[in-house]
């Protein structure tokens, strides 16, 4: 009957573990307007909060702007000289933020001066748990409970079966 202990274990473990998982594994992909003559400085605060693994995806009118990644250096002097990457193809150009850092992205066609750059910070992902932003914690906690509430139970409802079995 030892192995059925054992296989009732292992289900309980499993399941544990399955809704330790964060609830959001799917990345966020946020959309940049990259158009000359605007100032996106307040883009970022707008935006945030970014997460390691999301994708800024740069839409832009072919032949009117770049997207220069660029360290802090070269951001606050809107200089391309030292970059880190360069493109400049196509319409759309998607980026994925895969550090928990700051990144830098200017338009090296001169409308840096007026505002065409940002400064994007990602952050780890929130453990499901403790979500750090405040203003979410409600909204994130009820989805948790939700989703798994009924993988609890069912988990709960074998569990008592097996054990039953023994
Ligand atoms: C980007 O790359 C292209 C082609 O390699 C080059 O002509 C251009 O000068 C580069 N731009 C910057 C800002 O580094
Ligand atoms: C962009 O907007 C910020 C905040 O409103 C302002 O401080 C800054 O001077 C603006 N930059 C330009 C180039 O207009």
């Amino acid at each position: 009957m030892a192995g059925r202990r054992m296989a009732a274990c292992a289900v309980l473990v499993a399941v544990v573990a399955c809704a330790a998982l964060p609830a959001t594994t799917t990345a966020n992909k946020i959309s940049v307007n990259w158009a000359p003559n605007t100032n996106y400085s307040g883009w970022e605060k707008q935006h945030a909060p970014f997460y390691k693994g999301d994708w800024l995806v740069f839409y832009y009118t072919a032949g009117q702007a770049d997207v220069i990644q660029v360290d802090e250096t070269g951001y606050n002097k809107c200089d391309a000289t030292n970059a880190i990457s360069n493109y400049s193809k196509g319409r759309t150009y998607a980026f994925e933020l895969n550090e928990t850092k700051t990144y830098y992205f200017i338009c090296s066609y001169g409308y840096c001066f007026g505002g065409m750059r940002l400064a994007i910070k990602t952050e780890k992902l929130p453990p499901p748990s403790s979500p750090s932003s405040g203003k979410d914690k409600s909204a994130a906690a009820a989805a948790f409970a939700s989703s798994h509430a009924a993988l609890f139970y069912a988990a709960a409802t074998v569990l008592a079966a097996l054990l039953r079995m023994v």
